[in-house]
């Protein structure tokens, strides 16, 4: 049997994350952050003196990249799960998400992961409902008021925030967008636990 996935859409601080890892928990399935990928190849770019804006250079870092998000986020061996939320990873991810050759490898990967799952997956990012599993078994699509999802990243303010989700769903490669068939929720004054309650009815 082909492993389910639920695939979870939004812009940033919609709470795709949190939501994300506590449906998986409460399923007993496994949870895949697409961001953290993205944000690990970001890392790795910065680290090696690679602008964001060089795709081609980027292009081969992805390519030749281990990248392991559980239980912390490491690529090629080292762990930078605290470093790809620091502001200068912030600025420039954006970029580098918008490579299509950055795109098509973690595409890939993204979906052999899911394949290798005994039960299914709850995959959060930006083109998961869209591109990464149009069949999934329920697509959902979070968001929530720009004031609201500032406040919860703490260390965005509304202003940058506001520009990456631009960059984001105006990209030409696999922008954000909803779902036709996407179950919509607003989560700017729902709980974790309500929003994630409101998921489980939908697999019903
Ligand atoms: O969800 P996040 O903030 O960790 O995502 C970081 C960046 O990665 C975000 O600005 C957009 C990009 N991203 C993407 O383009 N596609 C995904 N599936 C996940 C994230």
């Amino acid at each position: 049997m082909t492993p389910q996935v639920i695939a979870i859409d939004g812009p940033a601080g919609s709470g795709k994350s949190t939501v994300a890892k506590a449906l998986s928990e409460r399923l007993g399935w496994s949870f895949l952050d697409t961001g953290a990928m993205y944000r690990a190849i970001t890392a790795e770019a910065l680290d090696k003196g690679i602008d964001a804006s060089d795709a081609d250079a980027i292009a081969i870092i992805a390519s030749i990249a281990n990248i392991e998000t559980i239980p912390r986020v490491t690529i090629n061996g080292r762990d930078v799960t605290d470093q790809i939320r620091t502001p200068k990873i912030n600025q420039a991810v954006s970029a580098v998400a918008a490579i299509k050759a950055v795109r098509e490898q973690m595409v890939e990967r993204q979906r052999q992961f899911a394949d290798d799952q005994p039960i299914g997956t709850v995959v959060e990012g930006r083109d998961i409902s869209t591109v990464v599993f149009p069949s999934a078994t329920l697509k959902v699509y979070l968001d929530a008021d720009l004031s609201e999802r500032a406040k919860r990243r703490g260390d965005e303010d509304e202003d940058e925030l506001g520009s990456r989700d631009r960059a984001d769903s105006t990209r030409e490669a696999s922008p954000l967008r909803q779902a036709e068939d996407a179950t919509v929720i607003d989560t700017t004054n729902l709980t974790v636990e309500q929003v994630v309650e409101a998921i489980v009815k939908c697999l019903k």
